[in-house]
């Protein structure tokens, strides 16, 4: 590992199982990124307990508490300065962020979404595959810009969709994945292994046998 590990603050709205994944990896002591803060603005969600379990600082930012998106953004801001955040994981973090708040964070900002990515950008990812009769379907971890689930992708990984399948199977099967990924990106993005080029990136693969592609698992 090169330099100090890029310190991280998590941004979740709900379960958190995503945040949980990134937690559990950043443990390992030669993983390049430690989290530093995980804020959520839902003051119930569910992941925020488990973090705060874990001794991680966490922070509940009711929304419904600031007069307006920019108040709302400007506490968040000073908070990810006075905890000197290097990069911003979105994990489950379903609040709109302005277009000047996503371009103060370019090029340090991360989400996943679930799916491979520019197909089924937005809500109701698994019930429009389905509809749509894919074959496969998966996760998508992306920088993120100010154009929704448009930003360079950094990685994806992809999994088959079963005759069988309902909305629900399929986001299981998803989510495992994207439990690996998350992860997985972020050690190679914390690491400076993945490289920018407009709107694409590519990386140094198989470092520590990770790659920004992640087979298919049946
Ligand atoms: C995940 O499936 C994530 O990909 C999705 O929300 C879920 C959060 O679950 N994100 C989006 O749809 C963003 N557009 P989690 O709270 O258990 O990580």
């Amino acid at each position: 590992m090169n330099g100090p590990k890029k310190r991280i603050a998590i941004l979740i709205s709900g379960r958190g199982s995503n945040m949980k994944s990134l937690i559990e990896a950043a443990r390992r002591p030669d993983f390049p990124a430690e989290i530093a803060v995980v804020i959520s603005n839902r003051p119930e969600a569910a992941g925020i307990a488990w973090a705060k379990d874990q001794g991680i600082p966490t922070l509940a930012m009711d929304h419904k508490h600031y007069s307006d998106r920019a108040h709302f953004e400007s506490q968040l801001q000073s908070i990810l300065s006075a905890s000197r955040i290097d990069l911003v994981c979105l994990a489950g973090f379903m609040r709109m962020l302005t277009p000047a708040f996503v371009e103060s964070w370019r090029g340090r900002m991360l989400n996943i979404h679930p799916s491979l990515l520019p197909a089924f950008k937005g809500l109701d990812t698994h019930e429009r595959a389905l509809a749509a009769g894919v074959k496969f379907t998966g996760c998508t971890v992306h920088l993120v810009t100010p154009e929704m689930d448009e930003g360079p992708i950094l990685g994806q990984a992809v999994v088959p969709v079963l005759t069988s399948d309902s909305p629900d199977s399929l986001a299981a099967r998803v989510l495992a994945a994207e439990h690996r990924l998350y992860p997985g990106i972020l050690e190679l993005f914390a690491a400076g292994l993945i490289t920018i080029n407009g709107h694409k990136s590519s990386s140094a693969s198989d470092v520590n046998g990770l790659s920004p592609q992640f087979s298919p698992q049946v």
